[in-house]
């Protein structure tokens, strides 16, 4: 965390000025929060690979950030001066990395990226290896400017009335899930700011409790007004009229603006359907997939179903009951109003067209 409060959880650290290539990377440890504010150090890919397999950093644009610098602690570490050599040794290093998380295409996005650059700058190995630091610098500093104008543009895709909104969000999509600000946590700040949140309610998001433990942690840390719900609340609090509209981010994006994020998301959609309740999607480009037609073919994780049947030492379950633990749903384009991008609210069934208008896709 900087000293004005703000909350980046991928920072690059140089080791000196002088010695910028041997720095390494801190990343909060968020299967710590809110309980404890730890900071990991992270010098080998292998150890960032295992940090995003374990959730210390979590989040799709953050999981991309940070497996960029796992693309440059790899590079580093390659010893060949043979520029072919360098780019085959690079290969498994990144294919170690995109293996981690299947769903977030963030990752997969943020990595080409890293390959990418290398296989296209000429020169020394040394040099390239300076061109991915750079790259993966860059990365991280675009992440936190496209937040702020997703926040942006997203206070203006806001219902007008009432004046003081009351917003529900899923899971965390807040600057911990991002390299800072966040994507529909950025709505809510920029709303915030604006003097037009009255309050965020955080859906505690079973199994890993990420509203409950990260987003309710964020608000906290800036004084955001925010109550914690169970999931299954949200549907009452829809019916009760205490929410004006639902912001949630989101993993992968098809081309026709089906969205996979977080398990429950679809219910949240579903229930603010029912209610006439306004459901954004806030989002970057490069979560964005036009690869994949539709919804049905984004790859879901499924992770250990401990995280089901266990909380902390405590089992919730008898044993010989059965688990399922997919930790992503997909919600259909036709419950979405609009997608929030850093190129403005574009309605799901515009994506395409919208984007290539501004030639940015
Ligand atoms: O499993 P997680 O915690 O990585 O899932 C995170 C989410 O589903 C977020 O809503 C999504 O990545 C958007 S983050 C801006």
């Amino acid at each position: 965390m900087s000293s004005n409060n703000q909350v980046y959880p991928v920072i690059w650290n140089d080791q000196s000025p002088a010695e910028t290539l041997r720095g390494h990377v801190l990343l909060i440890d968020q299967t710590r929060l809110p309980n404890e504010y730890a900071v990991v150090e992270i010098n080998r890919y292998e150890d960032m690979a295992r940090a995003i397999e374990t959730m210390i950093v979590r989040g799709a644009p953050a999981i991309g950030v940070a497996a960029a610098y796992g693309v440059y602690l790899g590079a580093r570490d390659i010893q060949t001066t043979d520029r072919g050599e360098f780019l085959a040794q690079l290969e498994p290093i990144a294919q170690r990395l995109r293996a981690t998380r299947p769903t977030a295409v963030n990752l997969f996005w943020a990595i080409d990226r890293m390959v990418k650059t290398a296989h296209q700058t000429l020169g020394a190995v040394a040099y390239l290896k300076q061109t991915l630091l750079d790259t993966a610098k860059a990365i991280n500093a675009d992440d936190v400017q496209t937040c702020h104008q997703i926040g942006d543009h997203g206070l203006e895709a806001l219902p007008a009335s009432p004046d003081k909104l009351r917003l529900l969000t899923h899971c965390n999509a807040g600057a911990l899930a991002t390299a800072g600000y966040g994507t529909a946590l950025g709505v809510v700040r920029s709303a915030w700011r604006d003097g037009r949140l009255e309050r965020v309610y955080a859906d505690e998001t079973r199994p890993r409790l990420q509203g409950a433990k990260l987003t309710a942690w964020e608000c906290v840390q800036e004084g955001i007004p925010v109550t914690v719900i169970t999931d299954n609340m949200a549907a009452h609090c829809m019916q009760r009229g205490m929410i004006d509209a639902v912001v949630v981010g989101a993993d992968r994006i098809a081309a026709n603006g089906d969205a996979a994020n977080k398990i429950g998301t679809y219910s949240v959609a579903l229930i603010a359907k029912a209610h006439n309740i306004p459901f954004f999607v806030a989002a970057p480009l490069s979560t964005i997939d036009f690869a994949i037609a539709d919804g049905a073919q984004i790859p879901i994780e499924e992770r250990n179903p401990s995280e089901v049947h266990t909380v902390g030492e405590t089992l919730l379950c008898p044993t010989g009951a059965e688990f399922y633990n997919p930790a992503f749903d997909v919600t259909p384009a036709a419950l979405i109003k609009a997608i929030i991008t850093e190129y403005g609210a574009i309605a799901p069934a515009a994506l395409k067209d919208q984007l290539a208008s501004k030639q940015v896709v």
